[in-house]
């Protein structure tokens, strides 16, 4: 095999970004929504194949989370719930983002992420000026003491640290004014046109509503939910007591979640509906320290068991927290354009049960039985969005690779336990016998994977089909075949050939796509 090149050391990572929307579409992964009428902005479609990835993202998350945990249950709680339950969760007065028009180019922005979009340009100049510095010190270069004393490095580091500080402080305090002052100071303009011509900074509920009932007199105000959360708090009782769950347990569940945001971009990155995978773990209050380590642990274990590299991942603790929070993080991947929050862990405390207990008038405490006390229990959160986790496989996946004949070829190095289709079964010509013992395969392989039949073009061709489509096996059946029951089998990382026996074909792909054996690395 020849030389690796990841897409984003190629081209500019607007070109990257490019590639992936384009090869997604290509390949049967992700279409627009409605694109035959010319599309809706930020919803989007997952087609053949994005359908088998995402079923396997979630069956892979729930195995790790549900499945192997014996003191965590999932459910599957309906998107509708009694609008109640937004006023309770604090969603109807405090689920906004802080908007900003731009006067001459009429365009919205959100203006916290004009703000953060300020201070990454600040990090690529730290990234920079370690890069020079690297090439200047060579194999003596020392990364953690060069950033804690270089003085424009440090001064780069201290600059984003007063800037996020203060626009933390000014949306807790709900002082907008003050936001409005920072983007001025800053100098901050229109991405697209450069106009400094703001309009005050305004806060946009994210929430959809709808109504429910027959006729317009009767019918009753709803929000299609923001967060899966919700359904878990509302069933927490129900929960616990058919389940005859012991604190700490949790309640898992993946499902659509929904939000009219302002600013969506970047794909599937922000869409406006969306699916979220939610896991509440209720725990003792005081123990929410150590168990806000322990899930920050375990998800991060999660994320590197897949091998998409540790150094695409990093911590980003919250200075502004969420309205229900006590301390939150996030895990951040690094996507075509740059690090963004992949999934967020929350200690929420008891703030979600309070808040149903007093609007519903129902208790929802906990009975421990061994010190005969009640209790509302303090939850830990971890909540990632499915789609945001595909866009980091995906991404993450696309290579090109330059060949030793000098030739290219596009590969979607998906993890193969991801894989949507896990074999491609080619008969070597469309005659001889030889289409009809790899339909044979083929029907003997489904049952367990999922596999496709191709006879369309020369072998060589397929196989870079099957590279561009993530298809981690390409089985061959030739003229050898009809001697000795064997078949070639062709791995796309490597693209290394073996001999193998039909009969073991499947044990040769459950060992590579297992989930069992991609978890036991965590
Ligand atoms: N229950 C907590 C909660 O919803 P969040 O940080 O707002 O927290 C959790 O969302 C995760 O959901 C995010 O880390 C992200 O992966 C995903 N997510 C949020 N908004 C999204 C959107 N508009 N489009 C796609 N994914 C989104």
């Amino acid at each position: 095999m020849g030389r690796v090149f990841y897409f984003c050391s190629m081209t500019n990572q607007d070109d990257q970004f490019k590639k992936v929307i384009s090869h997604a579409k290509e390949y049967g992964y992700v279409f627009q929504s409605s694109e035959i009428y010319d599309g809706l902005s930020a919803v989007y479609d997952y087609a053949q194949n994005g359908a088998e990835l995402k079923k396997n993202i979630r069956d892979y998350w729930w195995t790790a989370m549900v499945q192997i945990h014996d003191n965590i249950v999932g459910i599957d709680s309906s998107i509708f719930m009694h609008p109640t339950t937004w006023k309770a969760s604090g969603h109807v007065d405090a689920f906004n983002d802080p908007l900003i028009d731009n006067k001459d180019s009429k365009k919205r922005y959100r203006a916290d992420v004009l703000i953060e979009d300020y201070c990454a340009k600040i990090e690529t100049k730290i990234d920079k000026e370690i890069k020079k510095a690297e090439k200047r010190f060579g194999d003596a270069f020392n990364k953690e003491e060069f950033i804690t004393t270089n003085p424009r490095v440090v001064g780069y580091y201290e600059n984003i640290k007063t800037i996020l500080s203060r626009m933390g402080r000014s949306l807790e305090n709900e002082d907008l004014a003050d936001v409005k002052a920072l983007i001025e100071e800053l100098e901050i303009a229109d991405p697209v046109t450069g106009s400094r011509n703001w309009t005050e900074v305004k806060q946009f509920n994210l929430m959809f509503g709808t109504k429910l009932g027959a006729s317009a007199e009767s019918a009753m105000d709803l929000y299609l939910r923001p967060e899966t959360a919700q359904g878990i708090f509302a069933n927490f009782l129900n929960v616990q007591k058919s389940g005859r769950m012991k604190i700490p347990f949790g309640i898992a569940q993946t499902g659509k979640a929904f939000r009219n945001e302002i600013v969506a971009r970047q794909f599937i990155f922000r869409m406006r509906e969306f699916e979220q995978m939610e896991m509440q773990f209720f725990i003792k209050p005081g123990t929410q320290k150590e168990w806000f380590e322990h899930w920050k642990e375990e998800r991060l274990k999660w994320h590197l068991s897949l091998g998409m590299g540790e150094e695409n991942y990093r911590f980003h603790d919250h200075e502004k927290m969420a309205h229900y929070a006590d301390a939150a993080t996030d895990i951040e991947f690094k996507f075509p354009f740059g690090f963004k929050e992949l999934e967020g862990i929350h200690s929420r405390t008891d703030f979600d049960l309070k808040q149903h207990e007093e609007y519903s008038g129902k208790k929802l405490q906990y009975f421990d039985h061994e010190t005969k006390e009640s209790y509302t229990p303090y939850v830990l959160e971890t909540s990632i969005g499915l789609d945001r986790m595909f866009l980091a496989v995906f991404s993450n996946s696309l290579v090109e690779e330059e060949l030793d004949n000098n030739t290219t070829r596009t590969v979607l190095k998906l993890p193969s336990v991801l894989a949507p289709v896990k074999a491609a079964i080619l008969p070597l010509v469309k005659k001889d016998g030889l289409p009809e013992i790899a339909q044979q395969i083929q029907d003997d392989l489904k049952w367990d994977f999922n596999v496709v039949y191709d006879d369309k073009d020369a072998v060589g061709r397929r196989y870079r089909r099957q590279d561009a489509n993530g298809t981690p096996f390409c089985i061959t059946v030739d003229h050898d075949t009809l001697e000795d029951n064997t078949v070639t089998i062709r791995h796309r990382d490597t693209m290394e050939q073996t001999r193998v026996k039909i009969e073991d074909l499947s044990k040769i792909i459950k060992n590579e796509v297992d989930i069992k054996s991609w978890l036991k690395k965590m």
